[in-house]
């Protein structure tokens, strides 16, 4: 593991990826952030030796690296999914190898649906917590000199930042919340009594990514933010037919508030 790790980041090293002080993984309808990095090296998935090959839709995945801000990011433009057919090692490599560039921090961002009542489509909800419905993507050989064998996860996403990212919010009057992220493999979207099970077991909005690569984060060491879009509601009387384009759309349509939040935040840290 170690060894593919080092190869692959002396390949990102050799291409000019040099120690970034962010990781950014951007979710679905959330790619909107890549613009405003500059002085930018894009790189295809495809090149990058060990890492996994993005298929959703055929689009290409591609690391971008270059200054956001006063700061130096490297952002995954496409992320790794279960319901792709990726083993969950495929979904944690990329994170690795962000900590070993040099990252300490990582920004992730998804589409979710919103099972807690007071939500609205269009809101932001930063992620306080999560409920892992995924294979634990830890599951197998431990490496210790990546992580423990049990690592703690009594507090994956960092307080001090969610108070941060809440104050941006607020000087720009967004509607936000602070939820539980609840993480299921899909494809399918919920039925009702899903969405149900989902609002009673703790959550309060429901999607297929991000806590596996929380998980590997914290083993790893990297200090977490999240942010979920809420881009449709898993409420009863508020259930309706749901397709991806729509997801994507609603996502799209807030984008702008996350790069906002996003882009403050990483230049006030
Ligand atoms: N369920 C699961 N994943 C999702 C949803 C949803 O309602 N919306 C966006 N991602």
């Amino acid at each position: 593991m170690l060894e593919k790790i080092n190869q692959t980041v002396s390949f990102l090293r050799e291409k000019g990826i040099d120690k970034p002080f962010a990781g950014i993984v951007l979710g679905t309808g959330l790619g909107g952030l890549v613009s405003q990095i500059k002085n930018k090296i894009e790189i295809n998935y495809s090149e990058i030796p060990n890492f996994p090959v993005s298929t959703v839709e055929g689009h290409a995945g591609k690391l971008i690296y270059g200054d956001f801000g006063t700061k130096k990011v490297v952002a995954m433009q496409g992320r790794f999914h279960f319901y792709e057919g990726y083993p969950m090692e495929a979904i944690a490599f990329p994170v690795r190898i962000m900590k070993f560039l040099g990252v300490q921090y990582l920004f992730l961002s998804n589409a979710a649906g919103g099972v807690n009542p007071d939500y609205e489509i269009g809101d932001i909800m930063f992620i306080t917590d999560h409920i892992n419905l995924l294979p634990n993507p830890l599951i197998g050989p431990n490496d210790n000199r990546i992580g423990p064998r049990f690592p703690d996860m009594s507090c994956p996403y960092d307080p001090g930042l969610i108070n941060k990212a809440e104050a941006i919010a607020n000087e720009h009057s967004f509607r936000t919340h602070r939820g539980v992220y609840l993480a299921i493999s899909g494809p399918t979207f919920e039925t009702p009594a899903e969405y149900r099970h989902i609002r009673i077991i703790g959550a309060d909005a429901v999607g297929m990514s991000t806590a596996p690569e929380v998980i590997v984060a914290r083993h790893i060491g990297l200090i977490c933010f999240a942010v979920s879009i809420i881009s449709d509601l898993g409420v009863e009387g508020k259930i309706e037919y749901i397709t991806h384009k729509m997801v994507q759309e609603a996502a799209a349509e807030s984008e702008s508030k996350m790069t906002a939040i996003m882009t403050r935040l990483i230049e006030k840290i």
